[in-house]
Parts: C-alpha cells; structure tokens; sequence
C-alpha cells in the first residue's frame, strides 16, 4: 500500500501482553510500509514511553497483568492526552461489553483478534488520517492562537507609549525630560504594590500616574515659568490644568483612562480638604490619587523647576510627615516611610542627568 508520508511516519505503540500478538501486528504494519512501529508487553510501560514519544496512534489490549486496557486508557487521559485519546483497543470478537465500555471511555476504534489483516490495515490507516487531520487543526489554532498573542502585545505596547508621549507633552515645558513622570509614576506604583493593590491595579496606576499634569499643557508660558510666585490669578490659571486634563482626556470606559482621569482629577485633593479643585478629603479622594500626591510632591521638592531649587531629600521626606494627615493620607506616608531606601533606589537610577 503507498502510504502519504505523514501518515507511513506516524509513531505507531502496540501494547499487548501476548508476545505473539506484539510481533504479529508489528510485521503487518511494517510490511505495509509503517516506519515508526513499538511494541511493549508490559502495559505499566506506556506511561513513560508515551510522555517521551507522544504516539501518533495506540493499539492498546485490554486484559493484561498488573495494570488492564482501561486503566492506561485513565492514566493517559488524564494528564498525556488532553482531549484526544489516540487508543485503539485489541478486543476478542464476541466480546461486546469490553468495546462498548472501551468506547465509552474515549477509544477511537478496536479490533477484533484474531486479526484480519486487511481489516487491520484499513482501520488503522482511517484512524490515522483522523489523527493526522487532528493534529493539524490544533497546529493551526496554535499558530493563530500565537498571532493573536502578538498583536495583543503589539497594540499594548503601542498604547502604553502612546500614553506616555502624551504625559511627556504635558510637562515638556516646565521638565524636558520627562523624568518626573518616570520617577513619580514607578514610586507610584512600588507604593501601590506595598498597600496591597493587585497587580493589575498597580500596572494601571503605574501607566495612569504619568498624566496627572497632562493640563499644563494648557498654561501659558508666563505662568507656568514665570521664576517667582504667583498672584491669585496666577494661581487660578494655574489650578485649571486640573481641569483642562480632565477635559482633554474626556470621559472613557477604559480602566486606564478613568484611572488617570481620577488621578488627574485628585492629585491636587489634600486628605484634610483643603485642597483643589474641589475640597474633597480623606477616603473621598481616590486611593489613586492619594498614592500620586504622595509620589508627584516627593518628586516635584527634590526637582529643580522654573520656580524653585531641588530640595534635599531629607528636607523633602520631612515635609511630607509634617504634612501626613494635612496633605497626605497618613497610612500612606507610613508606607513611603517604609519604602524610603527603595524610593531612593529609583531616584538614582532615574536622575535627571542619568543615561537614557
Ligand atoms: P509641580 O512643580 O509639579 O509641583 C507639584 C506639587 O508639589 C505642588 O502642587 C506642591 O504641592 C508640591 N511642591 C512643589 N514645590 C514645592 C515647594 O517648593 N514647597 C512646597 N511646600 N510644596 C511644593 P501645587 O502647589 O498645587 O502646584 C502645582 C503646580 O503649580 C506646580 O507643579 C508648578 O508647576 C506650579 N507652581 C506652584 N507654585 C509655583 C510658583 O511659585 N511659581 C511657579 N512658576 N509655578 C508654581
Ligand atoms: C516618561 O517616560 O516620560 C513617562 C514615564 C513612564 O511611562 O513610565
Ligand atoms: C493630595 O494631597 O492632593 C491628596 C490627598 C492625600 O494625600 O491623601
Ligand atoms: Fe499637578
Ligand atoms: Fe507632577
């Protein structure tokens, strides 16, 4: 019989306890043009040797010492063969019982001994086209499945540098570099993590916290570097970029974009109420925003701006007790505390003048 090459390469297990029954099946396969044929004696093998081989195709007997058909068919169901069982079971012809449970429990086909060989062959080969076309499809899904992942991660990359050329538009002005949103955003997101915020959450603040003065881009220049500081109208020009980044972000059913709308929104909130734009306090103002007062005003005093020197770090750190439940949510500075040799760790690595 000319065999298609998939089909005459298929790995090929005969499992049986009669010897003779081993040789028998494995010289019709093979002299029909079968090249991959095994045969075992000892069904407690088959295990092992499908793990190692993954066979195309099982000719499994079922009653045999120590461990019987059924039984190997549920130990390579259960964990071998996810949900294509490739066992053809070797049954006596008038034993009716023992195929129909065999098929019952995942067997493709059997075959009845003593074998007829051209009965053998043909089922064999149908099994095998099966198989072979089984095989095939989950190739396929697998490399679509594959394609998909890709351009998930394409387009999620793409966003999250999308997000973060505009945060960088935002304070291009007043910080060319960009760094305080780096460094803001990770100390952001350490503090996020250390409060126990899922992952996820902690990912989207981190990526969120990077647009909370998106709005400066909407404050002329005579205010936002204007050296000295300001009047009451300069401050009220000022305070809009709240609401000029709320405007130009709009109103979005996305985690990331209403995570950074709330950020932009609060990051200016104090926990005692006295902050802009709305007066809200304590647990009013999101835990987003709260972590991003924390992390922007720790980054803005040890940051040089048009308007004043960088602080020393420990100028900067005390400021922030002093200001734990005035300006800040206390739990949160106790957390900052905490993480304080990390933060620093970040500081250095993201320095204004480091390599980028
Ligand atoms: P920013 O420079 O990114 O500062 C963010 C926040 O960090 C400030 O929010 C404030 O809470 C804190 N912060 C920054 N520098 C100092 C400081 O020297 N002392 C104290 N105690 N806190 C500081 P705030 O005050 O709502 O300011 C929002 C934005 O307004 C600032 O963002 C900055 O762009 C601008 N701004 C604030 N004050 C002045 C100023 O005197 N002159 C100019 N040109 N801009 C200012
Ligand atoms: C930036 O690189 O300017 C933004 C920070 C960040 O997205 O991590
Ligand atoms: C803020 O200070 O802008 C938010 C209030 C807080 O820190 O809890
Ligand atoms: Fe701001
Ligand atoms: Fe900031």
């Amino acid at each position: 019989m000319d065999l298609p090459e998939a089909i005459r390469n298929a790995k090929i297990l005969i499992v049986d306890d009669t010897q003779v029954n081993v040789i028998l099946l494995e010289a019709i396969l093979s002299n029909s043009g079968y090249l991959d044929v095994t045969g075992v004696t000892d069904p407690r093998k088959v295990e092992a040797m499908h793990r190692e081989r993954r066979y195309d195709l099982i000719l499994l007997d079922i009653q045999m010492p120590h461990l019987d058909g059924f039984r190997v068919m549920e130990i390579l169901s259960r964990d071998l063969c996810g949900d294509y069982l490739p066992v053809v079971v070797l049954t006596a012809l008038n034993d009716r019982e023992t195929r129909l449970r065999a098929l019952e429990m995942g067997a493709k086909d059997f075959l009845t001994k003593p074998f007829e060989q051209s009965e053998v062959l043909h089922r064999i080969h149908n099994m095998l086209e099966v198989r072979m076309l089984y095989a095939e499809r989950q190739r396929r899904n697998e490399i679509l499945e594959e394609r998909v992942r890709e351009r998930t991660r394409d387009l999620e990359e793409n966003w999250q540098e999308t997000i973060r050329c505009l945060a960088r538009a935002g304070e291009f002005r007043d910080n060319e570099t960009g760094r305080h949103l780096l460094r803001m955003s990770k100390i952001a997101h350490r503090i996020a993590l250390a409060i126990g915020l899922p992952d996820e959450q902690a990912d989207i603040i981190l990526a969120a916290s990077c647009l909370h003065d998106l709005g400066k881009i909407g404050i002329p220049d005579r205010v936002l570097l204007k050296p000295g500081s300001f009047d009451d109208e300069e401050w009220a020009i000022m305070r809009s970029h709240v609401a000029i980044g709320c405007r130009i972000l709009g109103e979005h059913p996305s985690p990331l974009l209403r995570t950074a709308r709330t950020v932009i929104l609060h990051h200016h909130e104090k926990w005692d109420g006295s902050g802009y734009p709305n007066g809200v306090k304590g647990e009013e103002i999101s835990i987003e925003g709260r972590i991003c007062a924390v992390s922007d005003v720790f980054d803005a005093l040890t940051s040089e701006r048009p308007y004043k020197k960088a602080w020393p770090v420990e100028k900067a750190v005390a400021l922030l007790n002093e200001e734990a439940g005035r300006h800040f949510d206390p739990a949160l500075i106790e957390t900052f505390n905490l993480l304080l040799p990390e933060i620093l760790a970040i500081r250095a690595a993201n320095a204004d003048d480091a390599e980028s």
